[in-house]
């Protein structure tokens, strides 16, 4: 693979094998005919749905990215400090604030000698983040891998010293089975020495979780139904998102919030591409997203179970949310 050392420099991977529409397909089908009907939560973000969650981000109720933000900021040199070369592997990357905070703990020598590599299914997104960022360190080589990381994390480059990362607290997003799948594949892909920093949101008292996913502005409501738009988009299918109310709660006993879309009448939708009409009872839902929260004891747990192990833990002084700074357990 071409490196350079002094001038930065762009390459580009695209792991999209049979398309996002295929998959979506699947899914859709086996997601709306499941007692429980159900809508993978990675389809709320086409671009109008990613341009949400960036606002979700910056919502008073949605303490999640302030306080895994302050925590970088506050502990960055700490996470740093192993990495001197290599490649900053960054597992759904998005927009490019966090990254931002790790590269700015690193010197000029190191920089010089750092890949960035985000991953992400959005093309759009990687290409506005890694735009601003070739601007800001014009040092650091790059190499965009646009790819489902749930599936083609083998094909990810694997040549040299890393730190992978998965942050947000977006493995909450996977259930218990998968997400100790998940990093299980990621600590295959990790040798002695690399690291890997992964956020996670902790359990608090409901009131604030619930009201962090059910804000004031309703823009998280926005954010759930445009799942639905995607869905009427890619699979030219007749659904009207008015029809359904935004619901999300803390499930104590699963230790989860769940977002779900309530439909509030009887209805019938056609999914065309699929050739599937759904039918609706007024009052059931599409469960879209569950987003777990961690103990640290659950935390444990998952990470021991997945062949990781702990060599920094950092939480902030409320213990809102952690990064577990992991490395494999052999
Ligand atoms: C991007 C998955 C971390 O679960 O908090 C925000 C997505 N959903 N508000 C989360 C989300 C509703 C978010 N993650």
């Amino acid at each position: 693979m071409p490196r350079t050392a002094l001038t930065q420099s762009v390459e580009f991977m695209d792991c999209w094998t049979d398309g996002i529409s295929n998959q979506l397909a699947r899914d859709v089908f086996v997601g709306l005919t499941s007692k429980q009907k159900t809508i993978p939560s990675k389809y709320f973000y086409d671009s109008r749905g990613s341009k949400l969650f960036e606002e979700i981000c910056r919502l008073p109720e949605y303490y999640v990215t302030r306080v895994e933000m302050a925590l970088l900021k506050d502990r960055a040199h700490r996470i740093m400090r192993y990495f001197h070369q290599g490649d900053l592997v960054e597992l759904g990357s998005g927009a490019n604030w966090k990254i931002r905070m790790l590269i700015d703990a690193l010197d000029e020598k190191a920089r010089v000698r750092t890949r960035y590599v985000p991953v992400d299914v959005s093309e759009t997104a990687i290409l506005e983040s890694v735009n601003e960022l070739v601007d800001l360190y014009p040092e650091l080589s790059v190499m965009i891998v646009v790819a489902d990381f749930t599936r083609d994390l083998r094909r990810l480059p694997n040549d040299g010293p890393k730190l992978m990362l998965f942050l947000g607290s977006t493995i909450g997003n996977m259930n218990t089975e998968e997400s100790v799948s998940f990093l299980t594949s990621v600590a295959q892909c990790l040798v002695p020495g690399d690291r890997f920093l992964l956020g996670l949101d902790m359990v608090k008292p409901p009131k604030i979780l619930e009201a962090a996913y059910d804000d004031a502005k309703g823009i998280t409501a926005d954010f759930n139904r445009n799942m639905l738009h995607v869905v009427n988009r890619e699979l030219d299918a007749n659904f009207s998102p008015d029809h359904f109310d935004h619901l999300a709660f803390f499930n104590e006993e699963e230790e989860q919030v769940e977002m779900h879309l309530k439909a509030n009448r009887r209805m019938r939708v056609d999914i065309s591409d699929i050739d599937l009409t759904a039918t609706f009872e007024k009052g059931e839902t599409i469960l879209t997203e569950i987003s777990r929260k961690f103990t640290r004891e659950s935390a444990q747990s998952m990470i021991e179970q997945s062949g990781l192990e702990v060599a920094q833990w950092h939480q902030d002084p409320k213990g809102w949310f952690a990064l577990a700074d992991l490395c494999r357990a052999d």
